[in-house]
């Protein structure tokens, strides 16, 4: 990947927490960046999208958890995300308004893979459309991705935890095929799992993100590269560089580098 340090990838980095020299020059290698100290990062300002005014907000659908759909394996796009927008196999269908199955590139290199939905994924039945999200659109537009361009973004779970609480083991597992399809219809170059949900239901393992990052793990057969989860990074802000170290392993493992 070679670029042009213009003033807006210099603005993505910063978003890292990655300090360049002021004047053009080729992109320096992954390992040759800078973290700028903590307290130069910059954070752009965090816009929540609420749902208009004037739209009456979807209600939660009526009905008993239990019915699984059939043959997902099988399933194209549309036919699994018709199964996801009528699923009811655990109990989170009972508080959601909106399914969220994914959104991007079904042809893309990169599956972007982060836990759950929140309050505004629910309203929207988009992923990372809250703050969170908001960052995560700046990481990817620093390695040449955009949402619905080379990437495709989903989440472990498809509906919401009630007041965005951990996702529980039934859940994962529930929605796990789910995931699994969109995988094998997707065939990624690599999968950005962020965050230890996603680590969880890709790898299986609990080992901390920490110990499993800048290692090229597999997922039934797709290379997998394991980063923090955006919504960590906005509370915790020199574990940027560490994120964008990781997106460069990613792009590396993309065939990007
Ligand atoms: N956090 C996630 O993991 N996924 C979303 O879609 C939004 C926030």
């Amino acid at each position: 990947m070679t670029l042009l340090l213009d003033e807006r990838r210099r603005a993505m980095l910063a978003e890292f927490g990655i300090a360049l020299p002021p004047a053009l020059a080729p992109e320096p290698p992954a390992g040759e960046l800078t973290p700028a100290p903590a307290a130069e990062a910059v954070v752009s300002a965090r816009v929540t999208v609420p749902a208009p005014a004037s739209r009456p907000l979807p209600q939660p659908v009526a009905g008993v958890p239990g019915e699984r759909p059939a043959g997902v394996q099988h399933m194209d796009w549309e036919a699994l995300a018709k199964a996801v927008a009528g699923c009811r196999a655990c109990k989170l269908c009972e508080g959601r308004r909106n399914t969220v199955f994914g959104v991007g590139d079904r042809h893309a290199d990169w599956l972007v893979v982060g836990e759950a939905p929140g309050e505004n994924e629910d309203l929207q039945g988009e992923p990372f459309v809250g703050a969170a999200g908001q960052l995560l659109d700046n990481m990817l537009r620093a390695v040449g991705l955009a949402r619905g361009h080379k990437v495709y973004i989903a989440n472990v779970l498809k509906c919401r935890p009630p007041g965005n609480r951990n996702p529980e083991p039934d859940e994962v597992a529930q929605c796990e095929p789910f995931l699994r399809r969109q995988v094998e219809l997707l065939q990624p170059r690599v999968i950005l799992a962020m965050g230890r949900f996603a680590v969880q239901s890709l790898l299986g393992s609990t080992e901390a993100i920490g110990r499993l990052r800048g290692q090229r793990h597999e997922y039934r057969g797709v290379p997998v590269v394991v980063t923090y989860h955006p919504a960590y990074l906005l509370r915790n802000l020199p574990d940027k560089a560490k994120a964008w170290a990781d997106l460069c392993l990613a792009a590396e493992v993309a065939g990007q580098r």
